[in-house]
């Protein structure tokens, strides 16, 4: 039987700090109401801690992971980074989280693909497991979306939050792991999402920092469009061309944006509340951390043998959806 990369162990981390909607309705003209009923947050974390950026929280999230596996991070042969917050804007996040956790032996690197961020490093690094040269993948996916929030902005700030989740992948020979996967993107979305400065096209300056032009810039009702429309459609489509119907599935794992796109999705795949991981009432979206703390959260839930659907959708655009076969029981 051909090679496939299994998820073998799971890490998260989140801050402390909860910055509830009750708290946001003292900093923007908001409401609980309003925020629960059209996205589905109560909650969401916030790294506090001076100096800390997203590596901070990938490093808890990976040791967590090795702890749980009972290996060194010397064993690593690689480590993937998915993240839209980097620690700085050059020196590799994923270089250093690598090295705090005593991956001597690995090589690695950063991969920056919005809300899809995780998705994409799911699937990359399942490919070099099935080259058969890597035998242990760590991915990270994690963001330390309050570095880039305004916490004036009202259709932004009560959305993001803080976290980073981690999986480990390693290969397996008896059908477990990743089964199939559809990555898409179409760049004629960037005017939807965007951070209009600090990168290349538009560098810092006094103007850009006056005009805080260096926090996300969201359309929302045009994002909430194609978000529903395409991770719905992908996830059907991965069901479709794997002969999966809605009783085969114990878990739709969906990127935690809004509660109204999960529930289209699901609704699209046949599938009820029950199998879908939700967190975002706790952690709001925290971009690449999404994905890995919906599995951190529910790996208890998990049994060797589910089919797990993952679908995501972010800036760029970027969407996808991957079909995986959990490969433990819970210990
Ligand atoms: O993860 C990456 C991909 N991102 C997504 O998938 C996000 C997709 N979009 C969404 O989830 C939703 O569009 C939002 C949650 C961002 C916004 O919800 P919406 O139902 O699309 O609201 P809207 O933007 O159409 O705004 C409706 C009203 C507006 O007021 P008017 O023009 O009707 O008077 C907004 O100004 O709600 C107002 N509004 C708010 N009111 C209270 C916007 N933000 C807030 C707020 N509190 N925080």
């Amino acid at each position: 039987m051909a090679v496939k990369a299994a998820i073998t162990s799971v890490g998260g981390y989140i801050p402390e700090y909860r910055l509830t909607n009750q708290i946001l309705e003292t900093m923007v003209d908001t409401t609980d109401e309003w925020i629960t009923s059209r996205t589905g947050i109560k909650e969401r974390r916030i790294l506090k801690e001076e100096g800390a950026g997203t590596s901070f929280m990938g490093i808890k999230a990976v040791e967590e992971l090795l702890t749980k596996r009972g290996i060194e991070g010397s064993e690593i042969d690689l480590l993937i980074c998915s993240t839209t917050t980097p620690d700085m804007p050059v020196a590799s996040t994923a270089a250093y989280i690598a090295t705090k956790i005593g991956a001597t032996n690995a090589f690695s690197f950063d991969l920056q693909s919005a809300c899809s961020g995780f998705l994409y490093g799911l699937v990359t690094g399942s490919q070099f497991i099935e080259t058969g040269k890597y035998k242990k993948v760590v991915v990270v996916g994690g963001d330390k979306m309050s570095s880039i929030i305004d916490y004036t902005d009202r259709t932004t700030c009560v959305i993001f939050g803080d976290g980073a989740g981690a999986v480990l992948l390693e290969p397996n020979e008896e059908g477990y792991g990743l089964q199939d996967s559809i990555l898409k993107s179409d760049g004629a979305g960037r005017e939807f999402l965007y951070i209009k400065s600090g990168g290349s096209m538009r560098p810092p300056s006094h103007e850009t920092v006056e005009n805080r032009e260096h926090f996300v810039h969201q359309e929302g009702q045009q994002v909430f469009k194609f978000a529903v429309n395409n991770m719905a459609e992908v996830s059907a489509r991965i069901m479709d061309r794997n002969n999966l119907r809605s009783d085969d599935i114990a878990y739709l794992v969906p990127h935690q944006a809004n509660k109204r796109i999960i529930d289209a999705t699901a609704n699209r795949m046949g599938i009820g509340p029950e199998k879908v991981m939700l967190n975002i009432h706790r952690y709001g979206n925290t971009t690449n951390g999404t994905l890995p703390l919906c599995l951190w959260d529910y790996e208890k839930n998990l049994r060797k043998g589910d089919n797990l659907v993952f679908s995501a959708f972010g800036g760029g655009f970027t969407w996808g959806s991957a079909y995986l076969v959990w490969a433990y029981d819970p210990s």
